[in-house]
């Protein structure tokens, strides 16, 4: 099997992207990244090593981020006439842990993995090394609460569904596990008045 046909099989949402030259940037980024790490199969790589390392696929955790992101965008645009760049979305939903593949060391034959950079950073610097629009670097640098830069640009909306999507499957992962949510982590930095005004 041929490593594109390969990446498109892992992730069959990469078909829902209209844009040509983005569905080819996205199978590119994988394939960049499949270089880059010292997995051999992308099946085998877990969503996160120290909370669930024989647990839970990155793949899987990719498709469900995805597949919920495209739904949530689609009811928007039924519901309320909300436009959301699917393209953009996608994509970025496609790759935005690609990260997670990256900085491993193997100690006392033990996989460990340590960061470069903060989490989100990496996979926008293989976005556009795929060739892919700034908008979905951006999208793929600031998916993560823990990201300094917040979504403020044009891809504002779509920033907050891929946010909310990657956060609620990562919790619910953490509940069957079972670890401390995220979003507890999240609530304990913000002031009790905050939760008052929605
Ligand atoms: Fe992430
Ligand atoms: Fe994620």
């Amino acid at each position: 099997m041929k490593k594109e046909e390969y990446i498109l099989k892992l992730f069959p949402e990469i078909e829902e992207i209209k844009d040509n030259e983005i569905k080819k940037g996205v199978i590119k980024a994988w394939l960049v990244t499949l270089d880059k790490t010292i997995y051999k199969k992308l099946e085998e790589v877990p969503q996160n090593i120290k909370v669930m390392p024989k647990g839970r696929s990155l793949v899987e955790h990719v498709r469900v981020v995805t597949v919920s992101a495209i739904e949530i965008a689609k009811i928007y645009k039924k519901t309320s006439g909300i436009k959301v760049n699917l393209d953009y979305l996608i994509a970025a939903c496609l790759l935005h842990d690609l990260d997670k593949l990256l900085g491993y060391e193997i100690k006392e034959g033990k996989k460990e993995r340590k960061a470069f950079y903060p989490h989100g950073v990496e996979s926008a610097f293989i976005t556009l090394e795929a060739g892919l629009p700034r908008e979905i670097a951006h999208l793929v640098c600031v998916h993560t609460p823990s990201a300094i830069m917040k979504p403020q640009s044009p891809v504002k909306v779509e920033g907050l569904i891929l946010q909310y999507v990657d956060v609620l499957h990562a919790d619910v992962l953490r509940a069957l596990y079972p670890a401390e949510p995220i979003m507890k982590l999240m609530v304990s930095h913000v002031p009790s008045s905050v939760f008052h005004q929605s």
